[in-house]
């Protein structure tokens, strides 16, 4: 039988969101599933091991943890990452998970979430996506130099999620130094993403959720009194529609992604601009319904063409 273990942040219940409706459809498929934590990654002599639960039945939002067993990870036939866990032991679990890749499909690959999850890579890639003009640095002088140029910026941590230290400034901004000092850290050993701010962002970006690289559903996300278009910040959501250009353009970068492996994913789009690519637990799946689209959770696994060996 194939089997699936979802890698999950430590959580008092069960939640609904991805690994509740992926979990519930590929169990009815007739698939082994179990739901791990991320961060209780070991090795056992030559094993990975990970605590976790299997599932004898559907999953349903509230439901209390049932006791943890320790799993070897190698069991399983797909491994599908839904958390980072902890950022200080990052590297660790990349390369205990990486120590298996050859063994067990890991959805989304792991070059996936080492180099799409930052944004480094995606400003590199002029001829595949427009992307805004970004300088990364942990010297907050070279920063405040670049922005001297005049125009609005945004700055925030190249890693980041959820909207949390993203900082509209300009040069004539009195708190702009101090802004880039406070990202980059006391010791300078934090690095700090400058960017050209995206004309037309404040009417909203469209979260479109992309599966084996397939525009499959999206909805527009609006920020009130604040610069993020980040639902953690207060910004609401309304569905929309794509143009037949946007749908053009998320195809292409569709079959981008899949190349790279990466197999679920978010992304923020205010064409022709990406924001970045969401691909550790888009969210998106409880949205849509929410805002009376349909589930998608059936299409994401067709897409994703999980197939029985
Ligand atoms: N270059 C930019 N221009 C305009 N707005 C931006 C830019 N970068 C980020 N933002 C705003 O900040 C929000 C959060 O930034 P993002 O890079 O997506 O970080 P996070 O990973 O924390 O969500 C975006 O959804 C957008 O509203
Ligand atoms: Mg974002």
């Amino acid at each position: 039988m194939d089997s699936i273990a979802f890698l999950i942040a430590d959580t008092e219940s069960i939640e609904d969101g991805n690994y509740l409706r992926l979990g519930n459809e590929l169990l009815q498929r007739g698939f082994g599933v179990a739901v791990c934590l991320i961060d209780s990654i070991s090795m056992h002599d030559s094993n990975i091991r990970v605590k976790g639960f299997t599932l004898n039945r559907a999953m349903n939002d509230g439901d209390s943890i049932p006791a943890l067993e320790s799993f070897d990870l190698s069991i399983f036939s797909h491994l599908w990452l839904l958390s980072l866990g902890f950022r200080r032991t990052f590297l660790d679990k990349m390369q205990l998970l990486y120590s298996i890749s050859d063994r067990v499909h890991i959805i989304n690959s792991l070059d996936t979430i080492t180099h799409l999850n930052s944004k480094y890579f995606l400003a590199t890639r002029p001829g595949q996506f427009k992307y805004p003009a970004t300088y990364a640095s942990t010297d907050p002088e070279e920063l405040y130099q670049i922005m001297q140029q005049g125009g609005m910026w945004i700055a925030k941590p190249p890693a980041g999620s959820l909207g949390r230290e993203v900082f509209l400034i300009s040069h004539e901004d009195a708190n702009a130094r101090v802004i880039l000092e406070t990202l980059c850290g006391p010791d300078k050993d934090q690095f700090t993403l400058l960017q050209a701010y995206i004309q037309g962002v404040e009417k909203g970006e469209k979260r479109v959720l992309l599966a084996g690289g397939k525009p499959i559903g999206q909805y527009r996300r609006i920020a009130k009194n604040d610069h993020r278009n980040n639902l953690h910040q207060g910004a609401s959501s309304e569905m929309c529609e794509l143009t037949a250009q946007e749908t053009r353009y998320c195809i292409a970068l569709g079959a981008f992604l899949k190349d790279f492996g990466a197999e679920f994913v978010g992304l923020d789009l205010v064409y022709p601009w990406i924001i970045e690519f969401n691909v550790i637990n888009p969210g998106g799946l409880v949205t849509i319904e929410e805002l009376g689209g349909q589930d998608l959770t059936a299409m994401i696994i067709d897409e994703i063409g999980f197939t029985h060996s």
